[in-house]
């Protein structure tokens, strides 16, 4: 065991944890972040995704150890049901999840890339989305979604 600082949407948490810990589970069960879930655990299909320092990381297999000094940002400090980000809001209203167990990992994953560009190319929409899995076939209506942040995005 040993104790672990990590810098979590905005705050210094610590998490006294087995070494070798994966990210996501002291981001669910030691502080109670539960937007990320647990897919495959093998780093292939983005349920787990997070950011580190803005990029998306996928937290299911490196250890939460070696986090510490990075900023972690999840889901949850986009917003909430009361106050969606622009992206939540759009996700919400083109109904893109269906059992919703990718999407959380997916608004991470859409956020980093509007933060670097308002106006990303089909390519890059399609490289994002590419490391998402939505095991409920719901792909055209994510695309669906992205493009029109896309077009909200540059009015
Ligand atoms: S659970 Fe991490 S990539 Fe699938
Ligand atoms: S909505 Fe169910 S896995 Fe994507």
């Amino acid at each position: 065991m040993a104790l672990i600082n990590l810098h979590v949407n905005g705050k210094n948490m610590s998490v006294d944890t087995e070494t070798d810990t994966p990210l996501i589970y002291v981001l669910r069960n030691d502080f109670d972040f539960k937007g990320a879930k647990l897919g495959c655990a093998l780093e292939q299909c983005g349920a787990c995704m997070v950011l580190v320092d803005g990029e998306p990381t996928n937290s299911c297999v490196r250890a939460a150890a070696e986090f510490e000094g990075r900023q972690i940002e999840t889901v949850e400090s986009f917003g909430n049901p009361e106050k969606m980000s622009d992206i939540q809001q759009i996700f919400a209203e083109e109904n893109v999840a269906q059992c919703g167990y990718c999407t959380a990992g997916i608004v991470c994953s859409v956020t980093s890339l509007f933060r670097k560009t308002k106006t990303p190319s089909d390519e890059q929409i399609k490289d994002t989305l590419n490391r998402h899995l939505c095991r409920c076939g719901s792909h055209s209506r994510i695309l669906d979604a992205v493009y029109r942040i896309r077009e909200v995005a540059i009015r």
